[in-house]
């Protein structure tokens, strides 16, 4: 059986999310497609190689995904395979996509009834298997799909559309992450009122959204990525994309984590995306083979 899971952007609130504030996110157009197929043994293939579980390496997400599936339905084999449209270490939630897509096709594969929610359980289960933490938000976007308001959990929806540039380096979460925490406890007066500024930039960025009010998501994408550089999360590479963006009128910011990865702007980029994209989802063959 084959199944597809969309990867996810962070508009607004990455890191100041961390510390209970609000961010947007939502799933994109760009999915993984995973094909789950008995056999007596197991065999993951995808574009970085072929191999049988493979805890510590590029198979890792897949890897647990099948030992925790097991737990639950003990099968002897199966054979994955994986084709992505979403860049890897980009902070477009490659991880999780391949996670619930592979969850799903075995769900469907081995007729085991688990439902969405039980497959969003399984995919964050699986997430700190191999991550040690995990807010569990791209599992979360990966399954339901969708545009949403953390940590409400409030769906709305929005009809604009942006381009994504990738700065070439991979993106570092938990480095990132670390960062951000010692430059707030070292400058708790200083980065705290830059994280409720980023709240209150979630806020507004919802609501101009949600009203499809693309010069006002414009303004706030550029405060937000000066506020990150502020943090220590933009690097010299992704000052000159941002710089060349606007040069032409228009704006671009970090999403996810920062330190490389992808940003997303309202000009042109490397490629468009939508978003509010639909959950993850069974596929057929014809589907696959376009991939
Ligand atoms: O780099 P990504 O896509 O995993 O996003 C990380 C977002 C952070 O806010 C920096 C961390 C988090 O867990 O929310």
């Amino acid at each position: 059986m084959i199944a597809s899971a969309p990867g996810k952007a962070i508009l607004f609130g990455e890191h100041s999310v961390v510390y209970g504030k609000h961010a947007v996110v939502s799933a994109i157009n760009l999915r993984c497609y995973a094909k789950a197929e008995k056999s007596r043994e197991i065999r993951i293939v995808s574009n970085f190689g072929t191999t049988s579980l493979d805890f510590k390496g590029f198979h890792a997400y897949i890897s647990y995904a099948i030992k925790r599936f097991r737990e639950i339905k003990p099968i002897s084999g199966v054979e994955i395979q994986v084709k992505s449209q979403i860049p890897p270490a980009s902070g477009l939630g490659s991880s999780s996509a391949t996670t619930v897509s592979v969850l799903h096709a075995m769900n469907a594969e081995f007729e085991a009834g688990l439902s969405k929610d039980e497959i969003f359980e399984l995919a964050k289960r699986v997430e700190l298997d191999v991550q040690g933490i995990g807010s569990g938000t791209d599992p979360f976007i990966s399954t339901f799909g969708g545009c949403w308001v953390l940590p409400e959990k409030k769906r709305f929806d929005t009809k604009l559309e942006f381009s994504v540039i990738n700065s070439g380096k991979p993106s570092v979460t938990a480095e990132m992450v670390r960062k951000v925490r010692m430059l707030k406890e070292r400058y708790p007066e200083i980065i705290n009122p830059i994280l409720d500024s980023m709240d209150s930039i979630a806020l507004s960025g919802f609501h101009a959204l949600e009203k499809n009010d693309l010069s006002k998501v414009s303004e706030l994408f550029k405060i937000n990525q000066s506020l990150l550089r502020a943090l220590g999360v933009s690097t010299p590479e992704i000052d000159e994309i941002v710089a060349e963006v606007e040069k032409k009128g228009h704006s671009a910011k970090i999403t996810g984590a920062g330190g490389g990865g992808c940003l997303l702007t309202t000009g042109e980029g490397d490629m468009r995306i939508k978003l509010s994209s639909e959950g993850v989802r069974l596929e057929d063959h014809e589907v696959w083979n376009s991939v």
